[in-house]
């Protein structure tokens, strides 16, 4: 069976066709690279850019792939969280095809569609498993007992942790997005050159909070001009793996060490990736994190969740699906 992936919940133009939900057979990723300049992404330009790009990205799949997107079995799409415009770009994309094509229509969340960004590389991950979706917009710890079964055990009370990437980056002028650029420079920096807290919420010690941790980054660059760059993101990147590894090991503490899988575009993040290595090699358990490709948004991961969806009956037919929305947020399990 093969699936057709429409993914444009932020600034990331996607379309992927997917055969029985874990090969690629076409993954195409446009990146606007226009909001660079504004240092961070601006949602009608976001949207705008998607309506230019979309058919262009339909395109490239078909080619790629060498075959009709008609073909395929079912459509699947973000219908959020995310940007509520840039979602509706996708959404409308894909309630188009499935009328005109007469192919169901599976709508899809965009964090759990992260989590399959492993399946694509792996197949599928032995259950139970621990699985943490770390990106610009979210910052989840789940506990996943079977095919979509889910339980959040933790999540983030104010900024994502890619967020706080993004926020640190602009302000050192190192440009949007930030997190491949802080993981860049800190390579070079001097990690316990400042000391940063890792907060931990007092009610809830596996949720997650990164405002504070932004803070501190604010007050040592206005307070410390001399203050080099590489040392700062050193050691602010040195604080949020540790915000990140520091809920795995309470987890494991309480629940038990379980296999774990990471996923979203701080799963690309060099220093997050050697930290979650050694814990999981520390424990005795399986380590799943995507290629670096597949971590930041992609269509491909959403077909690849859309293939399950579809054979729990979870899809509209193509004469239904137009009345489905998008939604900025969405909660998750
Ligand atoms: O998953 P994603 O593409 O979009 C959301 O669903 O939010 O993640 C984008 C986020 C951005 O905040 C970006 O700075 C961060 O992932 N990111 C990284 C790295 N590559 C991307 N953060 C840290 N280190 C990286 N190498
Ligand atoms: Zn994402």
């Amino acid at each position: 069976m093969i699936i057709l992936g429409i993914e444009t919940s932020c600034d990331e133009t996607s379309a992927a066709l997917v055969e029985n939900g874990r090969v690629i057979l076409s993954d195409q990723i446009h990146t606007q690279e226009i909001h660079q300049k504004f240092g961070g992404v601006v949602p009608e330009v976001a949207s705008r850019n998607h309506v230019v790009k979309i058919f262009e990205v339909l395109d490239a799949v078909r080619k790629e792939a060498g075959m009709p997107l008609e073909k395929a079995d079912a459509i699947a799409v973000t219908q959020g969280p995310g940007l509520v415009g840039a979602l509706l770009i996708g959404l409308n994309t894909a309630k188009g095809l499935s009328y005109a094509w007469k192919k169901p229509l599976i709508p899809v969340h965009h964090v759990e569609a992260h989590l399959y960004a492993n399946m694509l590389h792996y197949g599928d991950l032995p259950y139970p498993f621990l699985g943490m979706i770390i990106s610009g917009g979210h910052t989840h710890l789940v506990f996943v007992s079977g095919p979509r079964e889910y339980e959040v055990v933790g999540r983030t009370r104010d900024d994502a942790v890619g967020e706080a990437f993004d926020k640190v980056a602009k302000m050192l002028g190192l440009g949007y997005p930030g997190g491949p650029v802080v993981d860049r420079l800190a390579v070079e920096g001097n990690e316990e050159a400042f000391a940063f807290p890792v907060p931990v919420p007092r009610d809830n010690p596996m949720d997650f909070s990164f405002s504070g941790l932004k803070t501190a980054v604010r007050n040592v660059i206005s307070e410390n001009e001399q203050a080099k760059k590489e040392d700062i993101c050193a050691s602010f990147q040195k604080a949020a793996v540790r915000a990140l590894t520091q809920r795995v090991e309470l987890f494991y503490k309480k629940q038990g060490a379980w296999p774990l899988a990471i996923a979203g575009g701080v799963a690309a993040n060099s220093a997050v990736r050697a930290a979650f290595t050694e814990l999981s090699r520390s424990h005795g358990v399986p380590f799943f994190v995507p290629p670096l490709r597949l971590c930041t948004d992609n269509a491909a991961m959403v077909a690849a969740l859309g293939y399950d969806l579809f054979r729990e009956g979870a899809f509209l037919d193509y004469n239904k699906a137009l009345s489905l929305n998008a939604f900025s947020s969405l909660s998750f399990a």
